[in-house]
């Protein structure tokens, strides 16, 4: 198949607007596929705190079609990395500050919100004259696409193929029915067989049921959510669609996250010499307030403080841990407000030990995967999770809970043949998590050869982004393929 033209629609994408992984993955997807020749559009909301400097209107305000009448927006334009971003201007819904909320609660609009999105993503097509042959739809805030494409009349877009990511199963964007005039969909909808779940309106049971091919980011996690412990009630449904659904793992953008010539850390490495990576140690410690002490083995983490991440789980047993190991610990994350708290408390009681730091911090977030030893991921699920495979390209080994993308991408130390790329425990229970990190730790001490071994190896691992896109553009051309003929 030759060129094709593929929107992306997320609710995030670096570096515009990030909460997690959502964000790298789409921009990175687009890249990629725009490296290989393919006509690629990126569209999100634009959120008011979107630095708007290098970005310009295009054209007259759009009309969006909605079910009730008709909304004007403006549509803006930029680009990344070569690649074409537009934005959706609505002050209504889009000129706060959160991307889906603020001080942790989620805003009560987020459906009108993002089908309000979804709708005027479809309508910037017809506007701008240009017609996607696939639609790529991330996570339920644009989940309506693949609906609208099946059951609106789009004329034009109606030819388009839909692909759907899931990102995240638990979040399912949950609406009332009345969404359905909202958006300007069919009353047949709200059906148990389509998209009613509980009296309201699932968009993500919407978005699985109707895309021409659904992926996930990582092969076990498409396995895990056919199943009633990780399908989130949607198993039934993913089952059933179980022959258009695979994973995909997603891959690292080399040209941010590489210690070879990453600019905000102390000092570049590379597997052939890690001399750096002690230079980024001591950054570290100093710039966090921990005790310079260059052999002292020291776990970092990185996270949204989610229950997903298990964390909870990581302070209960930290001052056992700090007690009983010889162990410096590093937190960068903000969430749940308290957590946030249990972990603050935690650095105040074995300062010059622990650090934590609440809030967002990009440049830290890259001296962590630099400076520490071991970086810790014990998720109660992990879809794939992007840290793991920053920490090994910096020579960070991991230590995670066996599930989803963690179970693919991190190979368990064996002892025998002093081989791995991490630590992997299976059970998210405090004994697991602190025999596992016991073990990373007495690893790290007394079969140091064992230890920069995998380091080296997990530094040598392929992340690279054109085996991530070129399984996209397989299943680009299957929902071509398939276009309009399942159920
Ligand atoms: P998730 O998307 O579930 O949060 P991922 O591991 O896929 O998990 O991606 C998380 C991304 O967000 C990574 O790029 C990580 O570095 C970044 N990140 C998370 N929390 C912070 C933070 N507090 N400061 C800076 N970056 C963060
Ligand atoms: C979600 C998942 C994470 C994944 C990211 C990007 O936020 O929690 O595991 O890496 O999306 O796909």
């Amino acid at each position: 198949m030759g060129a094709m033209k593929i929107l992306l629609a997320s609710a995030e994408a670096a570096p515009f607007a990030k909460v997690g992984g959502l964000a790298d993955v789409v921009s990175l997807l687009g890249r990629s596929l725009g490296v290989l020749g393919h006509e690629v559009r990126i569209i999100l909301p634009l959120y008011a705190p979107i630095d708007r400097s290098n970005l310009t209107p295009y054209g007259q305000p759009m009309i969006v079609n909605m079910g009730y009448g008709v909304e004007f927006c403006r549509l803006w334009r930029g680009k990344n990395f070569g690649i074409e971003v537009f934005f959706i201007e609505f002050e209504k819904y889009f000129g706060r500050c959160g991307i889906y909320g603020e001080s942790g609660e989620g805003y009560r609009d987020n459906w009108e919100r993002f089908s309000f999105f979804s709708r005027a993503a479809i309508d910037s097509c017809d506007f701008t004259n240009w017609i996607p042959d696939v639609v790529h739809a991330h996570d339920w805030h644009s989940g309506l696409l693949p609906v609208m494409l099946r059951e609106q009349r789009l004329y034009r877009l109606n030819g388009a193929a839909s692909v759907f990511t899931i990102h995240n199963m638990a979040h399912h964007g949950y609406a009332p029915p009345e969404l359905l005039s909202f958006i300007g969909l069919p009353q047949k909808l709200f059906h148990p067989f389509a998209m009613e779940a509980f009296g309201a309106i699932n968009i993500m049971k919407g978005a699985i049921l109707y895309a021409d091919k659904i992926t996930t980011v990582s092969r076990t996690y498409a396995d895990e959510i056919k199943t009633r412990a990780h399908g989130c009630g949607l198993d039934g449904l993913l089952t059933y669609r179980a022959a258009d659904l695979i994973g995909i793992c997603n891959a690292v953008d080399g040209d941010i996250w590489s210690p070879k010539n990453d600019p905000m850390i102390g000092a570049n490495f590379s597997h052939k010499n890690l001399a750096g990576k002690k230079k980024c140690k001591a950054a570290l410690q100093e710039k966090m307030g921990l005790s310079t002490d260059g052999d002292i083995l020291l776990i970092g983490v990185i996270s949204r403080l989610v229950e997903q991440k298990g964390l909870d789980v990581v302070c209960d047993i930290l001052p056992n841990l700090l007690n009983d190991l010889r162990i410096q610990f590093v937190l960068l994350g903000a969430g749940d407000p308290i957590l946030e708290g249990r972990f603050m408390a935690h650095a105040s009681n074995y300062a010059g030990r622990i650090a934590v730091k609440i809030g967002y911090d990009d440049t830290l977030a890259h001296m962590i995967e630099a400076g520490a030893d071991c970086f810790l991921m014990p998720s109660r699920y992990e879809p794939c999770g992007l840290n793991q495979m920053y920490s090994m390209l910096y020579g960070t080994l991991p230590i995670v809970r066996g599930t989803g993308g963690l179970c693919d991408s991190v190979e368990n130390y064996d002892e025998h043949t002093s081989s791995g790329s991490g630590f992997v425990f299976h059970q998210l229970d405090r004994e697991a998590l602190y025999n596992t990190i016991r073990w990373a730790c007495s690893t790290y001490y007394e079969r140091r050869q064992d230890f920069m071994a995998m380091q080296k190896y997990a530094m040598q691992k392929d992340f690279s982004m054109d085996k991530m896109a070129n399984a996209y553009l397989k299943a680009y051309e299957y929902a071509i393929d398939s276009h309009g003929k399942h159920a």
